[in-house]
């Protein structure tokens, strides 16, 4: 297993948003998680990503307990070896959008990565956007740029909440397309959505409900909307 959730718990300010969650994922494989508005969908991704810490639980990347590493060790497997498209797509508003998309290189003090940041910014239809700031664009154009950041490194993990989120059903189905596709090349996906035609096609479906994690089989998919 890549990563591995054993009891994860999450309260905030005593209120328990997840009550017992575990699960593991297999390299290579792509998890969607779905779940009403507020069940804590974008909170146990963070958790995953190591943005968040748990209440209680352990979380293992590798087989290597994670949950427990110093700031700094969490930041350098963070820069290392995952991706995270946040919700909110949490631009740096000075940086230009192609410096944006270079933040993670930047990061890892990997140079030679400007031609990969163009390619895809281009492929991701903003080639004509590269000096812009944040601030110029779009909800959707601005997604797209947290999107090319978070996948400039060819992360390991590509954790991704509700990515298809602003876009238009074309541009949708191409990016589901493109994030599903990077299992192929050995990347591990955890998605979180509710565009149900992207989660079906998710090698494993979960859904979150009332604190807990379940898991949906193909059969039971299109029933509850997965
Ligand atoms: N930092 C925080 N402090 C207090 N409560 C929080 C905090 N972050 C999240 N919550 C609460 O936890 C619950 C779950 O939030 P979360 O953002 O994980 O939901 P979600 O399933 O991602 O919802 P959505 O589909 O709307 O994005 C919500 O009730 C929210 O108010
Ligand atoms: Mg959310």
């Amino acid at each position: 297993m890549v990563l591995e959730a054993f009891g994860i718990q999450k309260a905030f300010a005593g209120d328990a948003i997840l009550k017992e969650v575990s699960f593991g994922i297999a390299a290579g494989h792509s998890l969607a998680i779905t779940g009403p508005s507020g069940s804590g969908k974008s909170t146990l991704l963070s958790m995953l990503g190591l943005l968040l810490q748990p209440t209680a639980g352990e979380i293992r990347f590798k087989g290597r307990n994670v949950s427990d590493l110093t700031d700094d060790a969490r930041s350098r497997l963070r820069n290392q070896s995952y991706g995270f498209i946040f919700q909110n797509p949490q631009l740096i508003g000075s940086l230009s959008v192609l410096d944006n998309v270079l933040v993670p290189a930047r990061l890892a003090r990997r140079s030679g990565c400007e031609p990969e940041a163009r390619r895809a910014l281009e492929s991701l239809g903003l080639g004509h956007r590269l000096k812009h700031l944040p601030h110029q664009l779009s909800i959707g154009q601005k997604r797209r740029v947290a999107i090319a950041r978070a996948l400039l490194l060819k992360p390991e993990v590509v954790f991704a909440d509700e990515p298809t989120n602003d876009l238009d059903p074309e541009l949708a189905a191409r990016l589901g397309d493109y994030l599903l596709g990077l299992t192929k090349q050995g990347s591990t996906l955890v998605l979180v959505t509710h565009d149900a035609a992207f989660a079906t096609r998710a090698d494993r479906c979960f859904q979150v409900a009332d604190g807990n994690l379940q898991e949906v089989m193909p059969t039971e998919r299109t029933s509850i909307g997965c």
